[in-house]
């Protein structure tokens, strides 16, 4: 049977969503978008005409990211340490960008049925960020189909740190500390996360091997994808690509592959 090829999607992307199993699509995908600072080197260009040409590839990740049915994407776009240790130009640049961003995405985002959301500590970006963050959130706050989730000012040890406090802060609030509760499940509803499941691919742009302070927790069983593309080269379809190299990838979250499995019980039956 010919799989439908999903409308809106280009031919290159297309002939890669065809190698794919729409049946086994990553529920929850995250990328570390980098290079945008090379890309531009290599152009002779200032770092952030990189920064620039990196919003058409979140541009053209989103829409086929919603439109092959991806549930959940999460995109960093910045950590606290680019926050806290670059020149206070190209923060000041990026916080342009990304007001820019929301206030032109918003109608795409609706038409394509996103919800936005946002992780990091928000709280300290500048008030006007906030306040068009939030509009942006709430103007999109209906949508039923993928969440679009935004790393700001992110620090996965610091949603760790976080996580704990909140843990500690609801525990105090409920009857006292002998009432607090510590497993895998209170630590994960108290992350920044809460809303989405664990990512089940990781995609990383422009060839570093590091997970950068992005996710630590919810990493833990993640497929890793390392492309050498530059993020503003980055498209749809080299996400479909990442799909297509996670799908071939064999997922034993500590267990045994499948067909060792079936030995392992023969033996003992
Ligand atoms: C990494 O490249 C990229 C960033 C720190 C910023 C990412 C921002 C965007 C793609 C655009 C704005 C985002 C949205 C959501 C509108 P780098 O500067 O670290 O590259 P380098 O490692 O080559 O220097």
């Amino acid at each position: 049977m010919q799989a439908t090829i999903p409308a809106g999607l280009d031919r290159k992307e297309a002939e890669v969503y065809l190698r794919l199993d729409p049946n086994r699509l990553p529920k929850h995908i995250a990328i570390i978008m980098d290079g945008n600072g090379r890309w531009a080197k290599r152009r002779h260009l200032p770092r952030v005409a990189g920064h620039r040409a990196g919003v058409a590839s979140v541009r053209s990740t989103v829409e086929t990211a919603a439109r092959v049915k991806i549930p959940s994407l999460t995109l960093y776009a910045f950590s606290e340490e680019n926050w806290k240790k670059r020149p206070k130009s190209e923060v000041d640049f990026l916080m342009g960008l990304l007001c820019r961003y929301l206030k032109q995405e918003v109608p795409t985002l609706n038409k394509n049925n996103i919800r936005l959301e946002y992780i990091g500590r928000l709280h300290e970006l500048p008030p006007v960020v906030q306040k068009k963050m939030e509009e942006a959130r709430q103007a999109t706050s209906t949508n039923t189909g993928m969440v679009l989730t935004l790393a700001l000012n992110y620090s996965a040890r610091s949603e760790i740190v976080d996580a704990f406090r909140s843990i500690v802060d609801a525990a105090a609030r409920n009857g006292g500390l002998d009432h607090m509760e510590i497993d895998e499940e209170s630590v994960s509803r108290h992350l920044y996360t809460r809303h989405l499941p664990d990512p089940d691919l990781v995609i990383r742009t422009s060839g570093e091997m590091r997970l950068s302070n992005f996710l630590l927790w919810q990493l833990a069983y993640a497929e890793i994808y390392v492309t050498p593309t530059l993020w503003p080269e980055f498209r749809g379809v080299h996400l479909l690509e990442g799909i297509a190299e996670y799908q071939k990838r064999e997922r034993r979250y500590g267990g045994l592959a499948d067909h060792d499995h079936h030995h392992a019980s023969k033996a003992r039956s």
